[in-house]
C-alpha cells in the first residue's frame, strides 16, 4: 500500500517537472552550429549587396528585378548617402508624408514615388527585401526607437 502511494507521488512529481520544463517557451530549442550561422550570415550579405546596388540605382539590378525606381534617374544613395536619413529604427511610426502611422516599407514607396518619381513596388518583392536589408545593414549600430522621429 504503502510503496503504491510514494509511487503515485513520485509519478505526480514526475508530470509536474514535465509540464513545468516543456511548458517554457523557447525561441532556439538547440545552439547553431558555426557552419550554420555563417550560412544565415551569407544569405543576408547577399541580400544587403543586392539592396546596395538597387538603392545606388544599377541599370542591370533595377532591370533584373523589373523595377523602375526613378524617371528623373535620381538614385536613393543621391539624396540618402550611407542610408542616411532612412531612420529605420524609428519605424512604425506617425508620419506626416503617409497621413498617418506606417512601416519602413510604406516611406520607401513613399520616396519612390514622391522623391524619385518612380512606380512603387510589390512591398512583399524580392526587391524591397534586398532593399529593406540595405537600409537595415546600414543602420546596424542604431538602438531600435520605434515611433520617434
Ligand atoms: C530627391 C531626394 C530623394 C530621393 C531620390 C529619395 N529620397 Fe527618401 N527621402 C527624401 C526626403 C526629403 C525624405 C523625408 C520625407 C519626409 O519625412 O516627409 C525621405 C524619406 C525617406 C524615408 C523615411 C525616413 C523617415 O524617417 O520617415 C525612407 C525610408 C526613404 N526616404 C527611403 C528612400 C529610398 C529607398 C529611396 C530610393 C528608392 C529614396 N528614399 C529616394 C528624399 C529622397
Amino acid at each position: 500500500m504503502k510503496f503504491a502511494r510514494y509511487g503515485v507521488i513520485a509519478a505526480g512529481a514526475l508530470l509536474a517537472l514535465f509540464v513545468i520544463t516543456s511548458s517554457r517557451a523557447l525561441a532556439h530549442k538547440g545552439k547553431h552550429t558555426p557552419e550554420q550561422l555563417k550560412a544565415f550570415e551569407d544569405v543576408f550579405m547577399e541580400q544587403v549587396k543586392i539592396g546596395d546596388q538597387i538603392f545606388h540605382g544599377d541599370d542591370a539590378t533595377l532591370k533584373k528585378f523589373k523595377v523602375n525606381l526613378s524617371r528623373t534617374g535620381m538614385a536613393c544613395a543621391m539624396c540618402h548617402p550611407f542610408a542616411a536619413d532612412t531612420h529605420p529604427y524609428q519605424f512604425p511610426k506617425f508620419q506626416g508624408s503617409l497621413g498617418g502611422f506606417g512601416t519602413l516599407r510604406d516611406m520607401v514607396n513613399w520616396c519612390i514615388e514622391n522623391s524619385a518619381e518612380g512606380e512603387r513596388i510589390d512591398p512583399n518583392s524580392d526587391a524591397m527585401k534586398a532593399v529593406e536589408a540595405y537600409i537595415h545593414w546600414s543602420n546596424r549600430a542604431a538602438k531600435l526607437d520605434p515611433g520617434r522621429h
